[in-house]
């Protein structure tokens, strides 16, 4: 029997949880897209810039229309806020409007009151880059982040990187669906072998990749958590998205550490075997030999351009997201408001396409590739395996060269 026929026999079912996968995949991807242009992802606050502090030209009308959104803002923030058996506000509760007129019979107290920040907030906002206005926001100075950069902030937040981050991950892990029931598991194409097995990675090496693989983990579920609780959670139960909103707030910033040690000593460890070499970009155009099972894989040494990919997203990327993640411990300590806004926007940006660089890897090392698992797991690898993906490691193995501190 040929090496194709016997690797397409030997993954049935690898293939048909594939396909079910992709379909359900598909299906969340669909009501993403869905969702990224509906654009009903919050409620928009009526600010009504420019309106002069001295009430001359303040009418009622406008006012009253940002009190009447005030109040809708209120009731919103008490229906979805963490604590559902709090009191509810006095003043702006219920399904009618309980506002009082009064305050429209003196708008130019009104609106000085909710334009003036207290002190911290004058800290972050300085004077010169406040816009005069009003906002319907229900809390004190809530108005500061509804000036133009912030807003535009927001909706980047709350609809372009919220639900393309969701697409990213899903839509990636679709492909990788779409890929394991159309080509099904890459096999050793000539089986498992009699000859010894070739020692891949040191006890270091595994326990610093382990420590990293967690620690990611952790920090990606949490961060999802934190990203998307509302959309995955909040249906369910609202008080199970307030513990599990609570505990990963800390466990997001728990495993940070052993993240950043991780990356940097996988990064001492593995950067001089990870250089771009010019036969990668063979390598890249053969799809790495992983979509056929002919029999000529193209060569790499002990990493191939895919997993030197990963090598430096691991790199570059934790490098960002500790760096950023960090500032956004110390608000304000290094960077104004609108540094605060992008290192949030680049936290969340990036997170999301790591998220998804890694599910690949995640897959490519466990149902996707058969034989590989064992290379970060017990250490070494089968001999066919080694000749099959990574022919000129097991040629300088042989010559003795080129050995790493694992070998
Ligand atoms: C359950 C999760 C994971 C599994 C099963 C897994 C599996 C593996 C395997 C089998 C290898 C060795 C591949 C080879 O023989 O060359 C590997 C390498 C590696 N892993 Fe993971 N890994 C996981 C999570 C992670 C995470 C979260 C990170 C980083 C944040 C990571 C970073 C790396 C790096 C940088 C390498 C070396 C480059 C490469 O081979 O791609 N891994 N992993």
């Amino acid at each position: 029997m040929s090496a194709a026929l016997r690797s397409g026999r030997r993954f049935t079912g690898y293939r048909v949880a594939g396909a079910i996968a992709a379909v359900l995949l598909a299906l969340v991807m669909a009501w993403q897209v869905y969702e990224l242009f509906d654009g009903d992802d919050f409620t928009r606050p009526v600010v009504q810039w420019g309106v002069p502090q001295d009430g001359a030209e303040l009418s009622g009308v406008l006012a009253g229309e940002a009190l009447a959104a005030r109040t809708r803002l209120q009731r919103d923030r008490f229906n979805s806020g963490p604590a559902p058996d709090a009191d509810a506000p006095s003043l702006a509760y219920g399904d009618e409007l309980f506002i009082v007129t009064a305050p429209l019979d003196d708008g130019a107290v009104l609106t000085g009151a909710w334009a003036r920040p207290d002190e911290a907030a004058a800290e972050v906002a300085r004077p010169s880059d406040r816009v005069i206005g009003i906002s319907s926001l229900p809390y004190v100075n809530a108005d500061l982040f509804e000036r133009p950069f912030a807003r535009d902030w927001r909706v980047g937040i709350a609809d372009v990187a919220t639900h393309l981050g969701a697409i990213a991950i899903v839509g990636f892990s679709f492909l990788l669906a779409l890929m394991l029931a159309v080509r099904g598991r890459v096999p050793i194409l000539h089986g498992h072998s009699d000859r010894p097995r070739v020692k891949r990675f040191g006890l270091l090496e595994r326990m610093v990749h382990w420590m990293t693989a967690v620690s990611f983990i952790v920090l990606a579920l949490t961060g999802i958590v934190i990203a998307y609780g509302e959309t995955l959670i909040a249906p369910f139960s609202r008080v199970a998205l307030g513990d599990i909103g609570w505990l990963s707030a800390w466990a997001h910033m728990m495993f940070f550490p052993s993240f950043a040690l991780g990356v940097l000593v996988m990064a001492v460890m593995w950067t001089l075997r990870n250089l771009p070499e010019r036969r990668d970009l063979t390598w890249l155009a053969r799809g790495g030999g992983f979509f056929t099972d002919a029999d000529d894989s193209p060569p790499a040494h002990k990493f191939n351009p895919g997993q030197k990919l990963v090598f430096w997203s691991a790199v570059l990327g934790g490098l960002i997201m500790v760096g950023t993640g960090v500032t956004l411990m110390f608000p304000y300590y290094w960077l104004d408001l609108g540094g605060m806004s992008w290192a949030m926007l680049t936290h969340a940006v990036i997170g999301v396409l790591l998220i998804a660089i890694f599910i690949g890897h995640i897959y490519i090392g466990t149902v996707g590739m058969e034989g590989a698992f064992w290379a970060m797991w017990g250490g070494d690898v089968d001999r066919n395996w080694a000749e099959e993906h990574h022919k000129l490691w097991v040629r300088d193995l042989e010559q003795g060269a080129n050995r790493s501190p694992a070998e």
